[in-house]
């Protein structure tokens, strides 16, 4: 039950979160250049037990949460996924796997199939298998994901293929489509890159042109058309080329939660960019508690913080402001207007921004690692 109190704005909040994404590890096959994980990846050592996973998706499904994504780094990577998932299951929360797909074999999918996961997302770099191994640091990625395509589908698990679209791959937008028709994905995600963290530090080598972005949409609105009834796509545009921003989170501390993998819970999954946030760790604090009164959720939680134009904006209940990550990110105060929105005094800059690097010669990627020095692309 929400206590009034602690902050005004937390009686605006949902009652509890829709979704819950777990971060069960930051280790992590794949190098992808753009990875949504924060850039001072948290290591093995620190990592939650069994028993704290069995504890949380407990207290997650106490509090009314529907839905977990199970992810990474790779989630696959840790021994006792099993565990983690049964827990979730018998919580009677439902379950997505979100997987590079790289490490599973048919029998531990068929493993967890049995336990009760409902879902599999498979996160697809690139249609050339080279271009794909680069993209992902990895070499031989591409034949396992097909591979676990196969399965999945053989296994009759619902099937969403990601593609996260960037420069690399933005002009091969209708084979990718394809390709995820031929695995048999019910939904493609083929969301641009947003430029924080990994990919802020690429955001010069991986930033599309404009022209780039719109054709992908006109593509997408035809092969929506075209695929009605056999696979729906959601399409996300970079938010350096958009005139209104995402109503980011739905809103922040309404709907979502994040779990690091060491404990802390967020309120997205790239909160720990905004300089100044303290997180709680489940650890020490009963997730309810957790998601209505602490000071990261209520921070931004509700529209009341908001200045102006966003106070006196009629969209202020639709978008929210945007999202608070990009407005840290661009402005240096999370709480001002999303640079993405065209009423922003930011927003300028910010297009001018992604035309001037989207024409320059790409750079190397600097790969997702642990040390974060850079790493020649073979
Ligand atoms: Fe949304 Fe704020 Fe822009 Fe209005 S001014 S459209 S509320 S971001
Ligand atoms: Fe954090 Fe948008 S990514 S609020």
């Amino acid at each position: 039950m929400i206590e009034a109190g602690d902050n005004n704005s937390a009686d605006l909040c949902a009652v509890a979160p829709m979704g819950l994404l777990a971060e069960l590890t930051h280790r992590c096959p794949l190098q992808c250049p753009y990875c949504s994980n924060p850039m001072e990846l948290e290591r093995s050592s620190g990592e939650l037990s069994t028993e704290d996973w069995a504890r949380i998706f407990k207290e997650a499904g106490e509090l009314g949460i529907l839905q977990t994504h199970l992810s990474g780094g790779e989630p696959t990577v840790r021994k006792d996924l099993e565990e983690i998932l049964k827990a979730a299951v018998d919580a009677g929360i439902y379950t997505n796997l979100i997987t590079a797909g790289v490490l599973l074999s048919r029998e531990r999918l068929e493993g967890l199939v049995d336990i009760g996961l409902d879902h599999v997302q498979l996160s697809v770099q690139h249609v050339d298998a080279k271009l794909a191994d680069k993209i992902a640091g990895f070499k031989g990625g591409y034949s396992k994901k097909v591979e676990l395509a196969k399965w999945v589908k053989e296994l009759g698990l619902p099937l969403t293929v990601n593609s996260p679209m960037h420069r690399h791959n933005v002009e091969y937008l209708e084979e990718i489509i394809e390709f995820a028709v031929k695995l048999g994905a019910e939904r493609l995600e083929v969301a641009h890159i947003q430029y924080y963290g990994w990919a802020f530090e690429n955001r010069h080598t991986l930033i599309p042109t404009k022209e780039q972005v719109y054709r992908n949409a006109d593509t997408v609105d035809e092969a929506r058309e075209r695929l009605k009834g056999i696979m729906s796509i959601d399409f996300v545009v970079p938010d350096y080329y958009a005139v209104r921003p995402k109503p980011c989170m739905g809103g922040w501390g309404s709907s979502f939660m994040t779990i690091s993998p060491t404990g802390k819970v967020l309120p997205c999954h790239a909160a720990a960019s905004i300089k100044g946030l303290e997180f709680e760790n489940v650890k020490d604090r009963h997730l309810r508690d957790i998601w209505l009164h602490s000071s990261s959720f209520n921070k931004y939680r509700g529209t009341d913080y908001l200045p102006d134009p966003c106070k006196s904006c009629e969209f202020r209940e639709i978008d929210f402001g945007g999202c608070r990550c990009q407005a840290f990110m661009f402005t240096g105060d999370a709480k001002n207007t999303d640079p993405a929105c065209s009423k922003s005094s930011f927003h300028k800059d910010l297009l001018e921004i992604a035309e001037r690097e989207s024409k320059l010669e790409p750079k190397e990627f600097l790969y997702r690692k642990f040390t974060k020095q850079p790493q020649p692309t073979k």
